[in-house]
């Protein structure tokens, strides 16, 4: 059995749990809930390796408190919740999970699109209500979705697996950007300013990763540029979007309707405004839960543990900096 100690934040697959502990002593944390940031910090002292997941803030203070550690692993593909420039500093390389989640993303961005243009969640509502008394011309009426404008804010992998979607549908595709390996221009889509997308697009959805620059991307000035029949998707982060802006919007009619699979916070209160309306539906940020996706990203997230350990070059890494003239 190895020296090497490594402490995974949450169970997960199986499978790639059962290879991470041939290659070292492996404690999991096994209640439902995250570890407190408290319970990580203990823990520090003694670890090589953290396998940890968006819920868990990762900062200076715990990798100060980690003499030892050698890498920091994250179940996902965003890494807002772990500062990588402190990471750089004490040169510990900082592993994420792309790529094998995209496409199980982007077909819960266009569910949740359809679902909110569609009034799915409402319909099911309005049959347990027993409403449900005759065929009627105009009762839950939504919004088409072939034939629509769709506005996609940040063209990344995912960004443009939803673009492959929306072609499907016959959709105008407006981008703001062209960062993608598959240049979505490739797939139909123009590039425009980010007003002019917001001012023409029926559906937005956002695909940017959380930085400063993105924190709040679409508040108050951007959501009243919208149009009153549009429909805003997030799958991204929460607080790409300002959720007082967006109750706001959403109750004064600025936009038709939202469709959040994150919020800010996570998880979102129960007395939160945004979940008081009809025209918000909120679903718990399980745009990558396909089993299939989620034991992948757990095999990657092993993948990158084992290779910390080792020293060797994480397989997918976001600070492959810290290898330079190792
Ligand atoms: C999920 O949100 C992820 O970043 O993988």
């Amino acid at each position: 059995m190895s020296d090497f100690k490594v402490f995974v934040t949450r169970e997960m697959p199986a499978a790639a749990l059962d290879r991470l502990s041939e290659h070292c002593q492996m404690e999991v944390w096994d209640a439902f809930l995250p570890p407190d940031y408290d319970v990580i910090l203990k823990k520090m002292g003694d670890l090589s390796g953290l396998l940890c997941l968006l819920t868990d803030r990762i900062d200076a203070r715990l990798m100060d408190a980690a003499p030892n550690l050698k890498v920091i692993s994250n179940m996902a593909v965003g890494y807002d919740n772990i500062d990588v420039a402190a990471a750089n500093e004490r040169r510990i390389p900082v592993g994420n999970t792309p790529g094998v989640l995209t496409e199980t993303t982007a077909d819960f961005a266009f569910a949740l699109l359809m679902a909110v243009a569609r009034r799915i969640p409402e319909g099911r509502q309005y049959v347990q209500d027993g409403k449900w008394l005759t065929w009627h011309p105009t009762v839950l009426s939504g919004q088409d979705v072939f034939g629509a404008t769709l506005g996609i804010i940040g063209s990344g992998r995912i960004g443009a697996a939803v673009a492959r979607r929306a072609q499907g549908f016959n959709m105008r595709i407006l981008v703001n950007s062209l960062e993608s390996e598959e240049d979505i221009r490739q797939l139909g889509g123009e590039k425009v300013s980010l007003d002019q997308l917001l001012v023409e697009s029926d559906f937005v959805s956002l695909h940017v990763p959380l930085t400063d620059e993105t924190h709040h991307l679409i508040s108050e000035r951007e959501l009243a540029l919208m149009k009153p029949t549009s429909i805003l998707i997030n799958t991204a982060r929460g607080s790409v979007l300002d959720p007082k802006a967006l109750y706001a919007a959403l109750k004064n009619g600025q936009i038709l309707a939202a469709g959040l699979d994150v919020t800010d916070p996570e998880p979102i209160p129960l007395d939160d405004p945004l979940l008081s309306l009809d025209n918000c539906l909120v679903v718990p940020h399980i745009a990558s839960a396909s089993v299939a996706t989620r034991a992948k990203m757990a095999e990657m997230a092993v993948d990158n543990v084992i290779a910390g350990l080792l020293g060797e070059p994480l397989p997918t890494c976001v600070n492959p900096e810290v290898f330079d003239g190792a």
